[in-house]
């Protein structure tokens, strides 16, 4: 093996290949192959029913996969038992003991693999400083709120120190402030511990906000692996770029290569569009146009020459910004979204105002 291909097979925690599992006639994966790299935060990211808990218990050992490897830290785990693997899983439904209290349901694992009663003791106490509920080893589990006993749920992850952390959904209970301190505290915990993570969402602001890189998953499928700016500002597909943020896809036919990777393209309005060239158009030159809706300015009237003229058709209110439905000269519609402030907050419903953006935020797919 080269020195590069060592040195990049060292770095990686799990390595997944060709994974394939089958539910009778439902594909839950298919064909799915991906590293996650050591002390990496990594997200799954998709909607419902996409596979993503398929994947994380076929990680931990508690779903055999149909077809394909799983290695973890470069050996092969499939013949392994989950508490044989150095990963533990913080599952969807907490599975805590709820009479129990929360030292017991923290050690309920290290006396299963047959730690010492001190030993034990000991990591107890620590993982539960890591999740800040030092103190509260007494209480029973019921009487916790929420969020704590979601503190609980990780400190009985924890308290094995597994190379690989698995959490599928773990703050989808909580309510928004909660979830967003909860989520700092699990980045923080991350670091802290250099662990890797493996976190399933299906909000992809949260996927964002946390992660190193995410996959996003559709129908059993990996549709793009990235950092959250490489599948925010480059989607790679037509399900991507609609499932993460909100974008414009304008159908429109290649028409002429630029340099820097730029393409024209012409919409069916007639509507020039400039964006990143697709890596491999198809033969018949149809792409789609992706322009997100805060990348598209609205420029009052006589402010801008620049760009194309439209019509304001809905005005929507939205706290910290607000959001232009615009319908283009030539009839394409555009929607835009704008910071709340001057001057965009004094337009109205029935205004002509000028649409722009730059080609570099446009990207151009395959369609
Ligand atoms: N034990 C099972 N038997 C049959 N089908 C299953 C089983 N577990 C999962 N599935 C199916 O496999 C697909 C993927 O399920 P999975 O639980 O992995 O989705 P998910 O992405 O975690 O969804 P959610 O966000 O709702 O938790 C779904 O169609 C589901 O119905
Ligand atoms: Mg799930």
């Amino acid at each position: 093996m080269p020195r590069e291909d060592r040195e990049a097979a060292a770095s990686v925690a799990v390595s997944i290949r060709k994974i394939g599992k089958r539910f009778g006639s439902v594909a839950a994966l298919d064909d799915v192959s991906l590293d996650i790299r050591r002390g990496e935060f990594f997200s799954l990211l998709g909607p419902s029913g996409c596979g993503k808990t398929t994947l994380l218990r076929a990680i931990g050992g508690f779903e055999a996969p149909t077809e394909g490897d799983i290695l973890i830290e470069g050996r092969s785990v499939l013949h392994l038992a989950p508490y044989e693997r150095p990963t533990n899983m913080i599952f969807q439904h907490l599975a805590l003991f709820p009479h129990l209290g929360v030292r017991e349901n923290v050690g309920f694992g290290l006396r299963m693999k047959g730690a010492g009663r001190g030993e034990a003791m000991r990591r107890v106490e620590e993982a539960l400083r890591l999740v800040r509920l030092e103190g509260y080893g007494d209480r029973r589990v019921d009487q916790l709120s929420g969020g704590q006993r979601q503190r609980v749920a990780m400190a009985r992850a924890l308290v094995n120190d597994p190379a690989v952390l698995l959490l599928d959904e773990p703050l989808g209970a909580l309510d928004l402030q909660l979830r967003l301190q909860m989520q700092e505290e699990l980045r923080r915990l991350q670091r802290q511990l250099g662990a890797t993570f493996v976190f399933v969402t299906h909000d992809q602001g949260e996927a964002m906000a946390m992660s190193d890189r995410i996959a996003v998953m559709s129908a059993g499928r990996l549709q793009q692996v990235g950092t959250p700016a490489e599948i925010y500002e480059r989607p790679a597909n037509r399900f991507v770029a609609t499932f993460v943020g909100h974008a414009n896809l304008i159908e429109a036919r290649l028409t002429g290569r630029m340099q820097d990777g730029l393409a024209e393209a012409e919409a069916a309005s007639s509507l020039a569009i400039t964006g990143h060239a697709p890596p491999t158009p198809s033969t018949d030159g149809k792409v789609l146009a992706v322009l997100r809706y805060e990348k598209l300015r609205v420029r009052p009237p006589g402010a801008s020459e620049g760009g194309i003229a439209a019509t304001i058709q809905e005005k929507t209110y939205m706290g910290s910004s607000l959001r232009f439905t615009c319908r283009a000269a030539d009839g394409v519609t555009l929607t835009a979204d704008t910071p709340n402030g001057e001057p965009e907050r004094e337009l109205a419903e029935g205004d002509t105002v000028r649409l722009e953006w730059s080609p570099a935020d446009v990207v151009l797919l395959s369609s």
